[in-house]
């Protein structure tokens, strides 16, 4: 097993259904970050590429210079966000600079790919948000747009997110997944779930597999504390995802339902309450 279960066991690559003759491109062509001249804009997407794969020694919570902290725990960007952020179905940032701004449902406005940032610095991070002139944002921008090059504004890459897995109809059951744990993931996130660093016993180089929760990993406001979709507080209760694993909700089900499941009952709810409060179609992305 490698470290690309989770994203690879979500999603098989899929064939692409192509018009015949149609000359389209291939447009999963990441470019190579090395061959960028060593001038300012080559430096700065270098650095910016550092930052994802390297976030805990240019901006981690243990960083010599107090005003550079901005992350809250030792991950990496790339602890998700795997090869850098360019790997298919692995959470790729990789072709998604022309799809920003776009809309966000939990703030209820149109978010910047700083935003976007920010909101994974905040809660995958557990960290603060980095102000936009700050070198270290403009650097990890200026990545993201760099792994764009090539794909027009509003083309939608195939292989982007993590992929579907078909939803349980019951509660997800801790203990079963405690069994799985141990199974198929110890040997690498430690039994207690708290990782393996490289250097021992400081951070300074990171983990070689990443705490999985604790102090040192995302909270629960998090992509990755969800079940159903990894990602996205709302103002209208009713556009909550069903699976977000805070309160308050609007629905009247438990936060302990609404973390493990059955989520069929609370969308049925949801429905029904958004239908009586002024006919709005139900939303299928829940
Ligand atoms: C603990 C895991 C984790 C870490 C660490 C993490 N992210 Fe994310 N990130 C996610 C998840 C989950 C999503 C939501 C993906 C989706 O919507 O399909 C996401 C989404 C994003 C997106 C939007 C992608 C899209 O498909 O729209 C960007 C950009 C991003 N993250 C950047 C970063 C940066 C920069 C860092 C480091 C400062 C970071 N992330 C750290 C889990 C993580
Ligand atoms: C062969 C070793 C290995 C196994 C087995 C493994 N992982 Fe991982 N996992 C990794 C590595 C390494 C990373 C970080 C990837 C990177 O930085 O490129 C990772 C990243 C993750 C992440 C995102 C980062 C974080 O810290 O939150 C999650 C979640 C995760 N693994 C969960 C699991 C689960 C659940 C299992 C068992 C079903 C599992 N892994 C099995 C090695 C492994």
């Amino acid at each position: 097993m490698t470290a690309t279960w989770f994203w690879t066991a979500l999603g098989a690559v899929p064939c692409i259904a192509q018009d015949a003759g149609a000359p389209n491109p291939p447009i999963w062509t990441v470019p190579e970050v090395g061959a960028l001249p060593d001038d300012k804009n080559g430096r700065l997407v270098r650095r910016g590429r550092d930052l994802i794969t390297a976030t805990y020694a240019n901006i981690g919570p243990e960083v010599a210079n107090p005003t550079k902290r901005y992350a809250g725990n030792n991950l990496a960007c790339s602890n998700c966000h795997l090869e850098a952020g360019t790997k298919k179905f692995a959470l790729p940032i990789f072709g998604l600079f022309g799809e920003f701004p776009q809309y966000s449902p939990r703030l209820r406005a149109e978010i910047t790919i700083e935003d976007r940032v920010n909101a994974c610095m905040t809660r995958s991070m557990n960290g603060r948000a980095m102000p936009l002139d700050a070198p270290e944002m403009q650097a990890i921008v200026a990545y993201i747009k760099f792994l764009s090059t090539g794909v027009p504004a509003g083309q939608k890459v195939p292989g982007l997110g993590a992929g579907k897995m078909p939803e349980l109809d019951r509660a997800a059951d801790p203990a079963r997944g405690r069994l799985i744990y141990v199974r198929a993931c110890v040997a690498c996130h430690n039994t207690d779930g708290s990782g393996v660093r490289r250097s021992l016993p400081t951070v300074d180089l990171g983990y070689m597999t990443p705490p999985l929760w604790g102090s040192d990993s995302f909270n629960d406001g998090a992509g990755m504390a969800r079940l159903i979709r990894l990602d996205r507080d709302y103002p209208d209760l009713l556009q909550k995802p069903v699976d977000s694993p805070y309160g308050p909700y609007a629905d009247g089900f438990t936060q302990q339902q609404h973390k493990y499941g059955p989520f069929a009952p609370i969308r049925e709810t949801v429905a029904r309450l958004k239908a009586e409060a002024g006919g709005q179609k139900p939303d299928s992305q829940q």
